[in-house]
């Protein structure tokens, strides 16, 4: 016999409950963008490898599914969204008053070595907010990524940078940007020594590699402290300064909004993508080491796509790791329920086939979410069987209910019933539910 084919390493196939518990927390996304205002947009999956590559950083470059289409054209699947927004707005949504607010559920691709959490496709949830560069946008889209989490119940965490401290650190050195980059990715693997090796290929002063090293060491959750040290550090580099008291500000009013989820400031952190300019974050599970979601602040990406110089701050969910960061805390019911319906319609013979789906047909005018029993393997099993899957109610059309225009109602958890006329049967339902 031929074996059953598997997916392709890294791909997966999501099961009942998988997609249940993802459309769980996309729902609460969904009513997210409501209350903050966030309008949903949708891009191709494909999109030509120059825009997704110009800012994606060397890390997620590498790992991109590139190929040529029958065309000739280079292009690739997303690796994230960010990319494919900025393009709108550099060019349909140019003339869309600001601040504009847009927000997604996309499936992206990156050929990541496959282990828990992590996936060759995966989905992601964004908020990005377009046209503000004041701290207040920061602010928004950390306060929305928390709120998020909050109301799925997570036990989380946000860790807090800013890219425009290192790279203000980087600048006065006459570190080019691209260079600036590879340190910064290096430095979001936590490879240190690696950064400070290229660092010194470029022959930067030895007070430079002091503060580099030193910044990575000066994180906590009292933000004051960390500011504070920070702000002695770095004193000498205006730009540096300038990007830590913006920090400070987007913190305290973080801070103001009421939103208390615990907040770990870096003044070390770097995030892998290129297209930063200040404020970056992270969200963690207590009990998980990889990011539940991540974003920052991006002022130059739309001007880089040709479009007007528009300040942006976003921030992408992860949905997959929330899923797993949810289960980890038991924050599922353990029956999703989904899918099941309250009742089934069973007809007892061939004859009866026809008014059960009618019957079936009026409960569903009336919103009850109804299974027609379709195996026709008689009345124990289509109940044994319904008891099982968790539907409460079988309604059953027998010889004699269709003769005198009528359903037997049965309550499959007391296993009680009552004969019902089909003019009641919605009405009669409704009550039992
Ligand atoms: P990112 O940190 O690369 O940021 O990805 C955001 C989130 O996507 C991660 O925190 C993680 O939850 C999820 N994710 C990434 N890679 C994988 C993977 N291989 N398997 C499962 N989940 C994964 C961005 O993509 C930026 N576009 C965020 C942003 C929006 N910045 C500004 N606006």
């Amino acid at each position: 016999m031929m074996r059953v084919p598997n997916t392709v390493r890294g791909m997966r196939d999501l099961l009942p409950d998988d997609l249940a518990k993802r459309r769980r927390v996309e729902a609460v996304v969904q009513e997210l963008f409501r209350l903050y205002g966030y309008r949903e947009i949708g891009t191709p999956v494909l999109e030509s490898y120059s825009l997704l590559s110009a800012k994606a950083g060397e890390e997620i470059r590498h790992r991109m599914y590139v190929f040529k289409d029958l065309g000739g054209r280079q292009v690739a699947l997303r690796p994230e969204m960010t990319a494919s927004v900025a393009r709108l707005v550099a060019g349909k949504l140019r003339s869309e008053a600001k601040p504009l607010r847009l927000g997604y559920f996309a499936d992206c691709y990156r050929y990541d070595n496959p282990q828990m959490g992590r996936y060759r496709e995966f989905r992601q949830a964004g908020f990005e907010l377009f046209g503000s560069s004041r701290p207040e946008a920061d602010a928004e889209i950390l306060l929305v990524a928390c709120d998020l989490l909050r109301r799925l119940g997570l036990k989380f965490s946000v860790k807090v940078g800013h890219v425009g401290i290192l790279r203000g650190i980087l600048n006065a050195e006459d570190v080019a940007e691209k260079e600036q980059n590879v340190v910064l990715g290096l430095l979001d693997k936590r490879r240190l020594s690696a950064a400070l090796k290229t660092l010194k290929a470029l022959r930067v002063s030895e007070e430079c590699l002091d503060i580099v090293k030193a910044l990575q060491r000066i994180r906590g959750s009292e933000s004051e402290h960390v500011l504070r040290r920070g702000e002695r550090l770095i004193a000498s580099n205006e730009a540096a300064l300038t990007a830590l008291r913006n920090l400070d500000t987007v913190l305290r009013l973080f801070s103001e909004s009421g939103m208390n989820g615990p907040v770990l400031v870096d003044l070390g952190f770097a995030r892998g993508l290129d297209y930063y300019t200040g404020m970056i974050f992270e969200l963690y599970a207590q009990d998980l080491d990889i990011a539940l979601g991540g974003g920052g602040r991006y002022d130059r990406l739309v001007e880089c796509f040709g479009g007007e110089a528009t300040p942006a701050v976003g921030c992408s969910p992860g949905i997959d790791r929330i899923v797993l960061a949810m289960e980890r805390q038991g924050l599922f019911p353990e029956k999703l329920g989904l899918g099941t319906g309250k009742a089934i319609v069973v007809p007892v013979g061939e004859e009866q086939i026809g008014l059960g789906l009618r019957v079936a047909s009026a409960l569903r005018c009336s919103g009850v979410a109804v299974t027609s029993d379709v195996a026709l393997h008689g009345l124990a099993e289509a109940l044994g069987t319904a008891s099982k899957a968790g539907i409460p109610i079988a309604v059953i059309v027998g010889p004699k209910e269709a003769k005198e225009g009528a359903v037997t109602l049965r309550n499959l958890a007391s296993k009680t019933q009552s004969y019902v006329p089909l003019n009641e049967v919605v009405s009669a339902v409704q009550r039992l539910l």
